[in-house]
């Protein structure tokens, strides 16, 4: 099965109640993890790179990583999605390649730190969706900054001070024509998201569930969504690792999130901490090992293990087979007539 749209994934989550995993990758056995995890629980897939991952893998061997995952597994939809997209460019060049779906995050300026007007994130959005739905591509967008820094991108900070507001959302899901929404809810990425179990004095629920009744037809996205959990920290600290204690997103609280409008979950910092205990394991309990093949399969199959759960967990196993992919020509005709069109005054109206 060639790439298919992200656009149709989510549509088809939202039909079946349930969320898709976007996970990211930075090489080949990340890949062969998430792989061997849709095959395992029959789901669809989302696998993502973010700008440091194109960088650091050179994003053509990810991307034929990618197609080779799709030609050994015909039977999973897999959409590529370029995470955090800082540019214009950013997002037109992973098109050009051959992503299947784009984030165009206009919540931050271009330099991926400092936080964006609310016009300026519109119109480079809008320009995106342009361009993109043209082509058949799927486009998410940002509004709310999100906390915390990944692969040298994030504002910083702990997520509270840019929350997203529900009146500013609908705006913005008017005037660009996203078709998933990224909301900041408290979340942040990396492994430092909450000192202690959060509640809804950090975890802002409410304001997710506010925005999903003012935008019902809006896929909405969960970032930061790791949950950090206490046994994969225990793992990496009991080999030599020196995490600080740690709190992520409880898994019930996304199921919540699903519950209400929450489409697509983005987790990384879990699979890292999966791969790295394996890693530190066997290397500690064999320092004469030096083939990194003893220490990547054990890896490899430590982050199978966790998206396998997730992908149960979030609803999307047993899925890959509900429906027959569409053709990116295809999901482009359906831009161009309109009935693909997000944007609430329509989509209310359909
Ligand atoms: P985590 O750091 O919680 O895994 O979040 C990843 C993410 O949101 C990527 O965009």
């Amino acid at each position: 099965m060639p790439l298919v749209s992200m656009r149709q994934l989510l549509d088809e989550a939202a039909k079946g109640g349930y969320g898709v995993g976007a996970f990211n990758v930075n090489d080949m056995e990340q890949i062969q993890a998430i792989m061997a995890a849709a095959v395992e629980t029959k789901s669809p897939v989302i696998i993502q790179a973010s700008r440091g991952a194109r960088q650091f893998a050179q994003d053509r061997y990810l991307y034929h990583l990618i197609l080779a995952a799709a030609e050994l597994h015909p039977e999973v939809p897999i959409a590529m999605h370029q995470d955090h997209g800082n540019s214009f460019e950013t997002c037109k060049s992973a098109m050009e390649l051959g992503f299947t779906s784009v984030m165009m995050d206009g919540s931050l300026q271009a330099d991926g730190k400092t936080p964006a007007s609310f016009e300026e994130n519109v119109e480079v959005t809008r320009r995106v969706v342009d361009y993109a739905h043209e082509r058949g591509v799927t486009v998410e967008g940002e509004i709310g900054v999100l906390g915390g820094i990944e692969d040298g991108h994030g504002a910083g900070g702990t997520g509270l001070e840019h929350i997203t507001e529900p009146d500013q959302a609908v705006e913005f899901a008017e005037r660009t024509g996203v078709d998933a929404l990224a909301i900041a809810i408290g979340t942040s990425h990396g492994a430092y998201k909450f000192t202690k179990k959060p509640d809804g004095s950090v975890l802002k629920m409410d304001v997710l569930i506010e925005i999903h009744k003012r935008l019902p037809h809006t896929h909405l996205v969960m970032h930061g969504s790791s949950s950090v959990p206490k046994d994969l920290q225990d793992i990496v600290n009991q080999y030599g690792g020196k995490l600080k204690e740690t709190w992520g997103v409880p898994v019930e609280e996304i199921q919540l999130g699903i519950r209400n409008g929450v489409r697509k979950i983005n987790v990384d910092t879990d699979n890292r901490l999966a791969m790295t205990g394996a890693i530190r394991k066997v290397l500690w309990e064999h320092p004469e090992k030096f083939d990194l093949r003893d220490y990547m399969k054990p890896a490899r199959e430590a982050m199978q293990k966790l998206v396998s759960q997730r992908m149960r967990e979030f609803g999307q196993a047993g899925h890959f087979g509900d429906y027959k992919p569409a053709s990116i020509e295809e999901i482009a005709a359906g831009y161009r007539s309109g009935k693909l069109d997000t944007r609430p005054s329509l989509a209310g109206a359909r």
